[in-house]
């Protein structure tokens, strides 16, 4: 995970801008941070504990600086393990995982005085006996980045010469052109400020930042390439949090014009996508945590509206189903980023074995995006958060439109959609949230929650608990309405709260055996019903509705967070972009 960031160029506002674009990509990791700036002294490192928004750096004359912004994996949050790594005359930050690093460290112990526990240094001090021992930085890199196993990205600076050397091996990095300096960062909104025309690095591909100019090689046939100059679309006021005090409640509350964003897809586009499902021998929708659940709610739309079998696996999960992704297998991916590591390990499988690889991503501009044969566009607008919302609402959209494409009920299934998107805009108003906020003042400080829903409601139930887990802390846990009587109702006492998702008969009756266990109801659906306790209206959409469902709870989670005195937008232990395995 973590955030990257490097700036080269002549001005001398590298400082400004290094701080910047971190805070740009803080939700990327926000563990701690670092830079090292580069004036006519040399190149000064400086670092903090905590996050970057509420850190300090002094002024600075620095015409050239790299930055890191740190999700800790390998060594505790400390000063030492923050990043940038400097061994010898090399200063390094990294992006990702060196899996293998401990038995290069163990050699390296008695020539290298380590600072840090992490991987990363490691990288720093392989680089600088490379150097050491008369290899140029282009050799140095080359024969450093066939050593590490794992995905990575690295930034680093020599002592010896000016400019910033960037390699790429699963974790993005993009570069910024066109103006008095140049830019390279995990994430195309830290520059959207400065530039929005971009190059990007590609897999095994290695840049040299001097000044304005970039020079790019193939990493491993040595080759220099060209790159295309690219724009791209994205207008920065969407990636600002505006007048509202956080991304989540403001990603949440557009989510009033997301989903008809969503649903404005290209027909040929969403053809092409069917037809590569119907073609196919086997059909795999993959995704992670909440992507996950919009593939199993998707899962759900197909067997009732297209009477079709989808097989859903977690993307971490897909190891022991492998051998059933065969060139006739069609890989349907889920993911807000595009860039979350267990995705893109199935997706490089897949690629192996000729599998067709589709995707439904917020990033067109990711990793996922460009390895798909067709990539559905969710056209929700950068979503900031940690908590995924109206990426989520999107990829729901999607799944239920491909669904009745599928189907050839296309037209049917848009009418349902925009129905839905209409109530949605009348659903979210000032009166709504506060009924919920009152509802989650009632129960801000009990320790357990439990979700229930059936059919396409159950991945709703899983997403709520996730939604609660992560920006509230509460222990909160989903269920198929009919499986709690087979255990879980072991959990309920008295005063337990419960969200029960839906109105139908059966899933009222699950929650009558909830309430008779001394359980108190929340009931979200359509109709009000005696066995609430209290009520979270949303508007009937037909088999759309975990659309609409999932809203008041992602509103409930937000006013929870903040109840709680947490931060909504930044959990603890979190990252946005989850590119590590
Ligand atoms: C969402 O609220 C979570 N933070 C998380 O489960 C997320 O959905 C998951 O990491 C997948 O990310 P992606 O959609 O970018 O692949
Ligand atoms: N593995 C490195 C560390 O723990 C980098 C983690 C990151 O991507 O932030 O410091």
């Amino acid at each position: 995970m973590c955030g990257i960031f490097g700036v080269t160029g002549t001005a001398k506002t590298a400082a400004d801008n290094v701080f910047a674009g971190l805070k740009n990509l803080e939700y990327r990791g926000y563990d701690s941070w670092g830079v090292a700036l580069r004036d006519t002294e040399g190149i000064q490192i400086t670092k903090q504990v905590g996050k970057i928004s509420e850190g300090t750096m002094e002024g600075s004359d620095a015409y050239e600086a790299v930055g890191h912004s740190r999700w800790a994996t390998h060594g505790g949050v400390t000063l030492d393990n923050s990043h940038p790594h400097r061994v010898g005359g090399v200063v390094v930050v990294h992006n990702g995982i060196f899996e293998n690093y401990l038995s290069y460290k163990t050699k390296l112990e008695d020539e290298i005085d380590f600072k840090s526990e992490t991987d990363s240094e490691v990288i720093a001090a392989l680089l600088h006996i490379e150097i050491q021992n008369g290899s140029s930085p282009q050799e140095a890199l080359t024969h450093v980045s066939s050593l590490i196993e794992g995905r990575f990205a690295i930034l680093v600076m020599f002592d010896s010469m000016p400019g910033i050397w960037a390699v790429r091996r699963g974790s993005p990095l993009i570069l910024g052109r066109g103006g008095e300096q140049t830019y390279i960062a995990s994430d195309i909104p830290a520059f959207l400020e400065m530039t929005n025309v971009v190059n990007y690095l590609d897999d095994n591909q290695m840049a040299y930042l001097h000044g304005v100019e970039v020079d790019f090689w193939d990493l491993l046939t040595g080759e220099e390439i060209e790159k295309r100059n690219i724009e791209v679309e994205w207008d920065i006021e969407s990636a600002d949090k505006g007048e509202h005090p956080h991304f989540m409640i403001k990603e949440i509350l557009e989510q009033k014009e997301t989903i008809a964003r969503a649903i404005n897809q290209d027909k040929e586009q969403i053809d092409a996508f069917t037809t590569a499902l119907k073609k196919a021998g086997g059909i795999y929708i993959i995704g992670c945590g909440t992507a996950h659940k919009a593939a199993m709610a998707t899962e759900y739309f197909f067997a009732q509206i297209a009477g079709k079998k989808v097989n859903v696996v977690a993307a971490s999960e897909v190891e022991s189903f492998k051998t059933f992704i065969r060139p006739n297998t069609a890989l349907v991916c889920i993911s807000q980023s595009g860039e979350t590591a267990d995705i893109m390990e199935v997706v490089e499988y897949a690629e192996s074995v000729d599998a067709t690889v589709l995707s439904i991503t917020n990033v067109a501009s990711s990793s996922l995006a460009r390895a798909s044969t067709v990539a559905l566009p969710v056209k929700v607008g950068p979503e900031k958060a940690v908590a995924s919302t109206k990426a989520t609402t999107g990829q729901i959209t999607i799944g239920f439109l491909l669904a009745h494409a599928y189907a050839d009920t296309f037209t049917k299934g848009l009418g349902i959609l925009l129905g839905a998107a209409a109530n949605i805009n009348d659903m979210i108003n000032p009166r709504y949230e506060e009924h919920i906020e009152s509802v989650a003042k009632k129960f801000k400080d009990t320790e357990n929650l439990f979700i229930i829903g059936r059919a396409s409601l159950y991945p709703i139930a899983l997403e709520a608990a996730i939604k609660i887990q992560e920006v509230s802390y509460i222990h909160a846990q989903g269920f198929a309405a009919g499986e709690l009587k087979h255990g879980p109702i072991a959990l309920i006492e008295e005063g337990t709260p419960c969200i029960v998702l839906g109105d139908d008969q059966e899933t009222i009756s699950n929650a009558t055996e909830l309430k008779s266990r001394g359980a108190v109801i929340i009931g979200i659906s359509t109709t009000e019903q005696p066995v609430f306790d209290h009520w979270l209206r949303v508007p009937d959409a037909e088999l759309a509705q975990p659309l609409v469902s999932i809203i008041p709870i992602q509103i409930l989670s937000y006013h929870f967070a903040l109840l709680r005195g947490h931060d909504p937008d930044m959990p603890r232990n979190l990252a946005k972009s989850v590119t590590v395995k």
